[in-house]
């Protein structure tokens, strides 16, 4: 039987549960294997995706979708298992990251739009086949001098309604990605600023996928935390990130959305895990609130691999852990002593 776009992405946000951002593009990876001096090759991405997919209780208990890219949703684990078929068999929902990537905006110095809505009715269709059952598009907002602009952040939003629709046509679950970034090329900016791009922004993005028609209760907002630029030297404690980015959300996400889960976008692993469980904990929250992490999730693993076959088990572990924790942050239930433990 079909799932519908609700069930799907109801189950992308079952509780305890959140997904695994694997969807780095073959520059991003290059940049993320570069910190363990690992050449990146097919073979080399492909042995590193195969470890954390096979981290079965990480993938099991924790992991409800991942997010691939188009080389790793064709790719062929070592024994010839499709990759797609391990994280099936772990019952977790493969997706797909759709975006062709964010270009310079002709005209907005400083500032990009998403690519790769040309065709993308076909994409979609072959992914679907493939088995695709919810796809990510990334839109980047940057704040600095001036920026953005009104008109940059109009853009992208009519950009993430396009790809909205074309995937919910498709039988596919969009994830909605407005990422307001927290460490551009001038991250200077305080928590106060990035609080108020971030409504600005999904304002105008629920604006325009409100106007093209989409279905709310069929698609998972991708967000930011509201936090400090990283060159800011602001100090917050979590509550104040938790309590500033759940009140965002108030005036901007409609109560039809099914779930919120966010991107961790440079912040350390623990602290994005802190503040998702203490949003958690604020009472009446109309939507689910969990992760869809990148670096957040897969840090710690990666260092612990080092690309050595021999350190597969501790890649596996380290995964494993961040999983737990992140789990226990959805259901608001993690505690800091639990990081040390581990440690
Ligand atoms: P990070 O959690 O590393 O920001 O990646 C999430 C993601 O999918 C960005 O598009």
């Amino acid at each position: 039987m079909t799932e519908s776009l609700q069930e799907i992405a109801r189950r992308l946000v079952s509780p305890g549960k959140g997904l695994l951002a694997a969807d780095e593009s073959s520059s991003t990876i290059k940049k993320r294997f570069d910190q363990i001096g690992l050449t990146s090759t097919f073979d080399t991405r492909r042995d590193y995706r195969e470890m954390l997919f096979r981290a079965d209780e990480a993938m099991q208990k924790y992991i409800s979708g991942v997010i691939l890219y188009d080389e790793t949703i064709r790719q062929n684990a070592q024994d010839g298992t499709p990759l797609v078929d391990i994280i099936k068999a772990a019952g977790s929902i493969p997706g797909i990251k759709v975006d062709g990537g964010a270009k310079p905006l002709p005209g907005f110095p400083g500032e990009t739009i998403t690519e790769g809505l040309d065709g993308l009715d076909t994409r979609l269709a072959e992914y679907r086949r493939l088995g695709a059952r919810f796809a990510k598009w990334r839109a980047v907002i940057a704040i600095g001098k001036g920026l953005p602009t009104e008109e940059a952040i109009r853009a992208n939003a009519q950009a993430l309604a396009r790809y909205a629709g074309l995937c919910q046509q498709a039988g596919i679950v969009p994830i909605v990605e407005p990422e307001v970034l927290m460490d551009g090329a001038e991250a200077t900016h305080d928590i106060a600023r990035c609080d108020e791009v971030t409504r600005q922004t999904l304002d105008v993005v629920f604006e325009e996928l409100v106007r093209a028609r989409i279905d709310l209760t069929g698609m998972i907002l991708k967000p930011n935390m509201i936090v400090p630029g990283k060159d800011s030297g602001q100090i917050v404690t979590g509550q104040e990130v938790a309590e500033r980015t759940v009140a965002v959300f108030h005036a901007t996400v409609p109560h039809a959305v099914p779930g919120i889960a966010f991107l961790s976008g440079g912040q350390e692993g623990a602290e994005a895990t802190e503040r998702l469980s203490l949003m958690n904990q604020i009472p009446n929250l109309p939507w689910k609130i969990t992760f869809s992490f990148g670096r957040a999730l897969q840090h710690s693993s990666l260092e612990a691999w080092g690309g050595k076959s021999e350190n597969v088990a501790a890649g596996q572990r380290a995964f494993l852990h961040r999983c737990h924790m992140n789990s226990l942050a959805a259901l608001g239930e993690w505690q800091p002593e639990l990081e040390r433990q581990a440690a």
